[in-house]
């Protein structure tokens, strides 16, 4: 799978550093020509000879340690990347990326690169949820570099909670997929036989509003309310529609996985932060598309300090959050509104209901529980409505050609309305 591809791995100093030589392994087990950089600081936790040994490139750390005296060196690796991939990545190098410094041979190669940029945050749960910290990945994310988001668990310093680096397999996973989805052809293949020209363009000149993935409401500094929502609709819907060339606006809550590579990102934690942000891009825009799982009740309280086990059962106070899509409907004016309906029974019904409580021009709905359509999975197998009834009833497809079909109908009844 990764057979010719150039990946210059930054390693920096974390205890999660060790992981970086299963990574570096499976890398190459995949033909990856693997570079290794790494921070003073990862130097103690481990060494240049194993990451060396497993890649069989020599291993940089000093900006001035100029081997070759033909290329400058964090030029030359800049340029060959095919990714430059960071992981560990501490809260420190974050901080020096998202503010442009370049102190080390890691975060200058990390300027000077063009290569597409991924990083695998691993440190502390209070670290990770430092409002600075927050901010600084929000940033990166805004700039389009992809976030290997980190798991949960029982972290080195103790704490149980998020910031465990995610799982080199998984790395390598995402990788992977990221690879593959460069490489596969341009997703605008409806019509086939149509003009293709005009098809690319079909949302030329148009702004669309993404959002996706799904809510985190807080409960303390280390829990949180979420869903099974891993993004992959609404990221699916924005990658389309910039290939049919829409002005793309992407606002993702929590998903599982990096947003496409050449998309900004918008990066929101709450309903309610999702509210403003929505708010904030809807006046110019052309299509708007809730793809988000968005929760319908939050904690009446957010603890400010981590909740303690007090006695056999705990009952936690829920307030609705706003309907951001019903708000839209009725604030609408020219924009074309689009929802999405997760149902598990009574599908119809349920759908057009929605779409008519929610002023909705089309609503997507899908029966969560039929295998292979919903959350998590690479496809789905939706409906969509408009008021007066069922409009395409799609088979099992994959994510992105459901986003195709979507799009193009969008398209098509935008334009119906402006001519
Ligand atoms: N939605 C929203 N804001 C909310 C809840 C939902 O914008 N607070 C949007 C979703 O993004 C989706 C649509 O509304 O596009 C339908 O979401 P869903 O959860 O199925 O609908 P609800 O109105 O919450 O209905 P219920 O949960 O009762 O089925």
């Amino acid at each position: 799978m990764l057979n010719g591809k150039v990946i210059v791995l930054g390693v920096t100093g974390g205890i999660a550093a060790y992981k970086a030589a299963t990574l570096c392994s499976r890398l190459v087990q995949r033909g990856a020509d693997v570079h290794v950089i790494m921070s003073e600081s990862a130097k103690q936790f481990i060494t240049e000879l194993t990451l060396q040994t497993l890649t069989k490139n020599p291993v940089y750390s000093d900006t001035f340690d100029e081997r070759d005296p033909s290329v400058v060196s964090h030029i030359h690796l800049a340029d060959l990347a095919d990714l430059v991939l960071v992981a560990p990545a501490t809260a420190n190098v974050i901080g020096k990326m998202a503010h442009g410094l370049a102190d080390d041979m890691l975060t200058t190669t990390l300027l000077a690169t063009t290569a597409p940029v991924m990083i695998s945050p691993a440190m502390n749960v209070h670290m990770y949820t430092h409002p600075a910290v927050m901010a600084n990945m929000e940033t990166l994310v805004s700039r389009g570099v992809g976030m290997i988001e980190p798991g949960e668990g029982l972290l080195a310093c103790g704490y149980i909670g998020k910031g465990r680096m995610e799982e080199p397999d998984s790395i390598v996973e995402v990788v992977e997929r990221f690879f593959s989805e460069r490489n596969s052809e341009p997703a605008v293949k409806l019509d086939k036989g149509g003009d293709h020209s005009m098809e690319a363009n079909l949302l030329h000149g148009k702004k669309v509003l993404v959002t996706a993935g799904g809510t985190i409401e807080r409960i303390d500094p280390v829990r949180y309310i979420t869903n099974d929502s891993s993004g992959k609709m609404g990221f699916a819907i924005a990658k389309v529609a910039k290939q049919l060339g829409a002005n793309v606006h992407l606002i993702a809550a929590h998903t599982d996985e990096a947003p496409p590579a050449d998309l900004n990102v918008e990066r929101v934690g709450s309903a309610e932060e999702m509210y403003e942000a929505v708010l904030r891009q809807f006046a110019d825009s052309d299509i708007v598309i809730k793809a988000a799982a968005v929760a319908d009740y939050r904690p009446a309280q957010v603890a400010t300090s981590k909740l303690k086990k007090l006695g056999e059962t705990m009952t936690l106070e829920l307030v609705k959050t706003t309907d951001i899509l019903e708000n839209l409907g009725q604030r609408k004016s020219s924009q074309f509104l689009i929802g999405f309906a997760a149902e598990t029974n009574s599908v119809e019904a349920f759908a057009r209901e929605k779409l008519e409580r929610k002023n909705c021009d089309l609503l997507v709905a899908n029966d969560v529980s039929q295998e292979g359509a919903g959350f998590r999975t690479e496809t789905n197998r939706v409906q969509i409505y408009d008021a007066k009834g069922l409009v395409l009833d799609l088979p099992l497809m994959a994510k992105e050609e459901v986003a195709e079909q979507l799009l193009k109908l969008a398209a098509e009844r935008l334009g119906r309305r402006s001519s």
